[in-house]
């Protein structure tokens, strides 16, 4: 059963803009911490963002009004003998809104596209917004990844791109190339995502009806003050 309301898709008005923390930061009063500075520097701004930290930090970072919180991976399944996955429901229940899903550290690790399908069904069945990666091959992750889903958020992140695999972002007009196929899949209001090296110098160039209506953002996410600055661009948009 999708819950529609906890579905509806993020209102493209407001750019998107998700941290994905990754493994990071190594203890919890340094998340804490650099949540606090991020909330405090981004209230009052025309613009969604969450944050995605590791599991274990999700409780604490909670209360923080201000952001939105999910997660970076999640089990196709709700409950039963799944040595150490972490179900939707349960994240749900947190309070989250959102889970990464299909993230290409993930594919390494031998995630395949049918279970990044069920994985994002699974999370629409408890109201959490999947935001399914995609990366090279993206005719064929598009047709594996969204059968049989229409409430998506889709972020473009080439393997390549990753800042901290020696990547560079892609161009602005790659960006638009990959937006313009992605939506031969997809509802024409589905959000896109870019992610790969994105920062606060270039943020700006991907954001656009044409591009994309968000980022998805790693190391520059783990810097308050750069991730600020990032977010107040992305909000003038
Ligand atoms: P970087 O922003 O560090 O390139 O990471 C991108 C990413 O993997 C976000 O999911």
């Amino acid at each position: 059963m999708v819950d529609e309301a906890a579905c509806r898709k993020s209102k493209m008005t407001q750019p998107l803009i998700i941290a994905n923390w990754k493994m990071n930061p190594p203890d919890s009063k340094e998340a804490f911490d650099l949540a606090s500075e991020i909330k405090k520097g981004i209230e009052g701004l025309e613009v969604e963002v969450v944050l995605c930290p590791p599991f274990v930090y999700i409780p604490q970072l909670l209360p923080a009004k201000t952001l939105l919180i999910g997660a970076q991976d999640c089990s196709w399944e709700q409950e039963g003998p799944f040595t150490g996955e972490i179900s939707p429901q349960m994240l749900k229940n947190l309070g989250c809104t959102h889970v990464i899903l299909g993230h290409s550290e993930r594919r390494q690790l031998g995630e395949t596209l049918e279970m990044v399908n069920k994985k994002a069904k699974a999370a629409l069945a408890v109201g959490l917004l999947p935001v399914v990666c995609i990366g090279e091959e993206i005719e064929k992750e598009m047709n594996i990844v969204s059968r049989d889903i229409k409430n998506l958020i889709l972020a473009y992140e080439p393997s390549w791109a990753i800042s901290t695999s020696g990547g560079r972002a892609v161009s602005p007009e790659d960006m638009g190339n990959v937006a313009a196929l992605m939506k031969r899949f997809i509802p024409s209001d589905t959000p896109i995502l870019y992610g790969g090296s994105v920062d606060s110098n270039n943020v700006k160039s991907f954001l656009g009806p044409d591009l994309a209506q968000g980022v998805l953002v790693g190391a520059a996410s783990l810097n308050a003050k750069e991730f600020i600055q990032l977010v107040k661009i992305a909000a003038m948009q």
